[in-house]
């Protein structure tokens, strides 16, 4: 399994917002992992191709709405397992277009790693040579935040902590095709209004779901202490934070009070 204790700190410099704007016509490629140490394959090998017919099965899948695909395909040594997860607030077309293009950059990007891994904002992609389903992987993982500093912190952080409580709790509730929550809440003090959404690949458990959420918020002192926007990305797991809307309001369900 990976377990690599791998972090990355993107923040927006001069360098990254330039490299934002010109990726951000096609996508908004956020991270990748080639793991090294877990198998190679070469271009015309027998994993190659399974991989390939698997990813392709996911995107070309229209009957899947919910935007979680898992499968297995192969035999033997020359079995690849993957997973894709779309954003909980994504159409359809949106997080098969996400799916098709995340394999080909991941292709280009980890040539021949049997073991990937891949964000867009829309999606992430991941694989392997053995069996990724039902299990809470924390790492690879890594981080992002907006620079601009709130103006109270202590409110801020306590009116974020109830949001996301909030929403870790619905979204580990969730069933197994879409554990995922969204919603805001606004310092009353500052008048600063934050929006959030948080969310596991729904092959957790409602435990698995929450733990691995609590693992990722333990993360905001270190990564977006003061920030007024954040967000904590895994392959099980991720939440994300901005004082604007960023998620698609229509498709995010009522979170209860
Ligand atoms: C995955 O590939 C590595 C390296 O080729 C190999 O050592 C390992 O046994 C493979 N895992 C499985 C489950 O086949
Ligand atoms: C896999 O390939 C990389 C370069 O592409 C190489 O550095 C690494 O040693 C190879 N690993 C194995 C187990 O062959
Ligand atoms: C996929 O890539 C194409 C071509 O670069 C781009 O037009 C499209 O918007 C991308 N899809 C998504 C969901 O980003
Ligand atoms: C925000 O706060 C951090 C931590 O105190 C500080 O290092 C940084 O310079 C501040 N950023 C701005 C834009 O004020
Ligand atoms: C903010 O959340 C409330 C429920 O707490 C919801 O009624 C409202 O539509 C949300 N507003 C925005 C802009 O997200």
């Amino acid at each position: 399994m990976a377990m690599l204790p791998s972090k990355l700190l993107f923040f927006f410099s001069p360098v990254f917002i330039h490299l934002l704007v010109l990726t951000m016509a096609q996508t908004n490629l956020l991270q990748h992992f080639c793991i090294e140490n877990h198998g190679n394959f070469s271009a015309n090998s027998d994993y190659k191709s399974n991989l390939d017919r698997l990813i392709s099965s996911f995107s070309s899948d229209t009957n899947n709405d919910y935007g979680f695909y898992t499968g297995s395909f192969g035999e033997n040594i020359d079995k690849a397992y993957a997973i894709s997860l779309c954003r909980g607030d994504k159409k359809p077309e949106t997080c098969r277009s996400c799916i098709k293009n995340s394999s080909q950059v991941l292709s280009q990007l980890c040539p021949n790693q049997k073991e990937a891994y891949i964000w867009y904002d829309d999606c992430m992609l991941r694989y392997a040579n053995h069996t990724i389903f039902n299990s809470m992987e924390f790492g690879p993982y890594f981080w992002m935040y907006n620079p601009v500093n709130v103006t109270d912190e202590n409110e801020f952080n306590e009116v974020l902590n109830a949001l996301l409580g909030r929403l870790i709790n619905f979204a580990a509730l969730g069933d197994s095709r879409r554990k995922f929550a969204a919603g805001n809440a606004t310092a009353e003090k500052s008048q600063q209004t934050m929006y959030a959404l948080v969310q596991c690949t729904p092959d957790l458990t409602q435990q698995q779901c929450s733990d691995c959420l609590n693992q990722a918020i333990k993360l905001i002192p270190t990564c977006c202490s003061k920030r007024q926007g954040g967000r904590v990305v895994s392959p099980s797991c991720h939440f994300r934070y901005e004082k604007d809307p960023f998620y698609d309001l229509a498709s995010t369900s009522p979170l209860p009070p």
